[in-house]
């Protein structure tokens, strides 16, 4: 079988609304087949759709039609490690797996970049879909169906820690909170944070990114379906964070932090217990630079 190894990714970076977003090293696995059924399970225990709605299918057997193939069937196997429905990017792996996985099938008829416009398609914004293929952090911005995007890899000694919260919270419905409009003033405060994000990054201007992930599109809005996030904000700051922000949808909450910083974890996970949050989990992760690939 073919085993393909996805990545983790955070989008928006704060201000970079459906734009920013960088792989990490948490990764789901997907092993698949041509087969005459559709047979699907998961070799975690995680419960997953076994019909031809699985995402990992549904995206496989698009790009077989985009090839004017039929998809008779597929052995999946998927091991799940990226945790559902929280803002790590659980959706896009399956979309980059299913994808990824048919055009090695069909011998590779489709180059990077169409992968690349074909997977924001199918999830409807680039910014987890892009660095899940590509790795690195992405710059990804979508017009008239065509990705234009920017990969750069991260060797800077930071962590990137995901305080992921006990419920879900769906996409749509945090989607559903945004208002319809913004004013000039909120539009002009988040493109110029988004402009200085990324290369505050690679140059390691760290001192920059508290002020690069404020926002005023969406995390205002969303910090209300996320109840104590404003508490782990403090908290991550006090703790020397050089950037905590809402990772994607939500309700994930990421803190960038010097790798030096060797507190971080102990001390948040002692305060997430002390304020009645022990079921929240910490993931310290790394920028994964190499994105989707085949492992053996
Ligand atoms: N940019 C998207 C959002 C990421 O914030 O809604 C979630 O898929």
């Amino acid at each position: 079988m073919l085993k393909i190894q996805i990545p983790a990714t955070s989008a928006n970076l704060g201000a970079g609304f459906d734009s920013l977003g960088l792989a990490v090293n948490l990764y789901n696995y997907v092993s698949l087949e041509q087969s005459d059924e559709v047979l699907i399970s998961s070799s975690d225990g995680s419960v997953v759709p076994t019909g031809k709605d699985n995402l990992i299918y549904s995206s496989a057997e698009y790009l077989f039609n985009e090839c004017g193939k039929k998809l008779e069937g597929l052995k999946i196997i998927q091991e799940n490690n990226i945790p559902m429905t929280r803002g790590l990017g659980s959706s896009s792996a399956c979309i980059i797996a299913g994808i990824y996985g048919a055009n090695i099938m069909l011998g590779t008829p489709f180059n990077t970049d169409e992968l690349v416009n074909i997977a924001s398609k199918l999830e409807g914004h680039p910014d987890n879909t892009t660095p899940a293929l590509l790795g690195g952090i992405v710059t990804a911005v979508c017009e008239n169906g065509n990705v234009y995007w920017v990969k750069q890899e991260i060797y800077r000694h930071l962590n990137f820690y995901a305080v992921v919260p006990s419920f879900e919270l769906s996409t749509s419905m945090a989607r559903n909170a945004l208002p319809e409009t913004v004013s000039h003033m909120d539009a002009r405060f988040n493109l110029s944070r988004a402009a200085l994000f990324s290369s505050s990054l690679l140059q390691g201007k760290f001192e920059n990114i508290r002020v690069a992930v404020n926002d005023k599109l969406h995390q205002p809005y969303r910090m209300k379906l996320i109840p104590n996030a404003d508490k782990v904000f403090d908290k991550a700051y006090d703790l020397g964070s050089y950037g905590t922000y809402i990772s994607g949808a939500g309700p994930t909450i990421m803190s960038i932090v010097s790798a030096e910083n060797k507190l971080f974890e102990s001390e948040m996970r002692t305060f997430l217990d002390t304020i009645g949050l022990s079921d929240w989990k910490i993931y310290k992760l790394s920028i994964d630079n190499s994105g989707a690939r085949v492992v053996f």
